[in-house]
């Protein structure tokens, strides 16, 4: 059963044409890889700018074949933050590849820098994977431009940047390839579903390959009379999208600005009335359009995060913390490294409410109770 909560952390309206269009897809009766899947695949690679985009079940999916088709195997060394959901760290170790962590690049600033990479980068160092944290795009042209310089791949783990742009390029047109996620948190939610995007013709034939059994044709193009049979060339997996998803995501992709930009107004307005109260991270930074996934708080030293996050649960406020450091979980802590930002970030971060129907009584209700328990 869902909680009681007068604001909770997220939310997703499903509107009635939404419905409408996922009843007719399964009125269809085709569920699985079909027109629903290339008309979001176009719909998407076209949002972004990019020439392919590649539907698959999840963001971690999305990050996994990322990082195969990438070429990452045994013996190759991947920058990563710790400071991230742990599935971009997972995807890394998922091909062989050893994650190496980079530390964030302030106080306030969860992601990582070009000087915080170059710390950890040594002669196996095939690939940087930036997490662009909370949608904002953070310090990426730096360390483009270090992957640049240093012969390196830049992948990234854009699962809360559907919709930034940096200088007006969508962020998931920056790099060799990105990977997105449409969990139910995000914000183009469809409940499971991921994308990987690349202008790299030949990565994105691997991707769909990898995609459905490294298999050479799709149920769909033997439905279509496009193909009579199939050899399989590679060990693949199935992360295929199902129709209805596809069509509650190519729906939703339409209004995703017009929904980033409530987020905006949302953060704007957080960041105007808690400027006397409590750290905000994150700041708006020249020529970022960010997508406003989340919005975070930095307590002060000695402020008791618990009794905090107690005294909003009071007010009926959810919150939650994003994120445990990935460096300090058992699986990945046989070698921890040094990463002093990221641990004062961890035990100190907040995530405040933030979706794009927050109605504004109930973000005063969020602001009234930080304030208050600030006091
Ligand atoms: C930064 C980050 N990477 C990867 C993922 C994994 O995506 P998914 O849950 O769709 O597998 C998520 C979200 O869950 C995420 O927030």
């Amino acid at each position: 059963m869902m909680a009681d909560w007068s604001v909770p952390l997220a939310d997703v309206i499903i509107d009635e044409g939404d419905l409408e269009a996922v009843v007719a897809t399964y009125r269809s009766g085709w569920l699985s890889m079909g027109p629903r899947i290339e008309e979001f695949e176009q719909g998407f690679a076209a949002y972004l700018g990019v020439r392919h985009a590649i539907a698959v079940s999840s963001g971690t999916a999305a990050l996994h074949l990322m990082c195969l088709a990438s070429g990452l195997g045994p013996g190759d060394e991947v920058v990563v933050p710790s400071m991230t959901f742990v599935a971009t760290v997972n995807a890394v170790r998922y091909t062989g590849a050893t994650p190496v962590f980079a530390d964030i690049a302030g106080p306030l600033e969860p992601w990582l820098s070009a000087p915080t990479c170059e710390a950890v980068i040594g002669p196996r160092t095939r690939a940087i994977l930036y997490v662009a944290y909370g949608g904002h795009a953070g310090q990426l042209a730096a360390v483009a431009d270090l992957a640049q310089d240093r012969g390196i791949t830049l992948l990234q783990d854009a699962a809360h940047a559907v919709g930034t742009r940096l200088d007006g390029h969508q962020l998931g047109s920056i790099g060799r390839a990105s990977a997105f996620s449409f969990f139910s948190n995000k914000n183009l939610a469809i409940g499971e579903g991921g994308m990987v995007t690349t202008d790299d013709d030949q990565l994105a034939a691997a991707v769909r390959l990898l995609r459905s059994h490294g298999m050479t044709t799709l149920s769909w193009d033997r439905h279509r009379g496009h193909a009579a049979g199939y050899d399989v060339v590679a060990l693949g997996f199935n992360y295929r999208m199902d129709e209805p998803r596809a069509a509650l995501g190519r729906r939703r992709l339409e209004r995703l600005d017009a929904e980033n930009a409530q987020r905006a107004e949302l953060d704007a307005r957080y960041r105007q009335r808690l400027a006397d109260t409590v750290a905000c991270a994150m700041a708006p930074a020249d020529g970022v359009q960010p997508a406003h996934h989340i919005f975070t708080i930095v307590l002060a030293d000695g402020v008791d995060r618990t009794a905090f996050r107690e005294a909003l649960r009071d007010e009926g406020v959810q919150t939650s913390v994003h994120y445990p450091p990935a460096h300090r979980f058992s699986i990945h802590s046989d070698d921890a490294p040094q990463l002093p930002l990221t641990d004062a970030y961890a035990a100190t971060t907040v995530t405040l409410p933030l979706f794009a129907h927050m109605s504004l009584p109930q973000q005063d209700r969020v602001i009234a109770a930080v304030t208050a328990s600030q006091a």
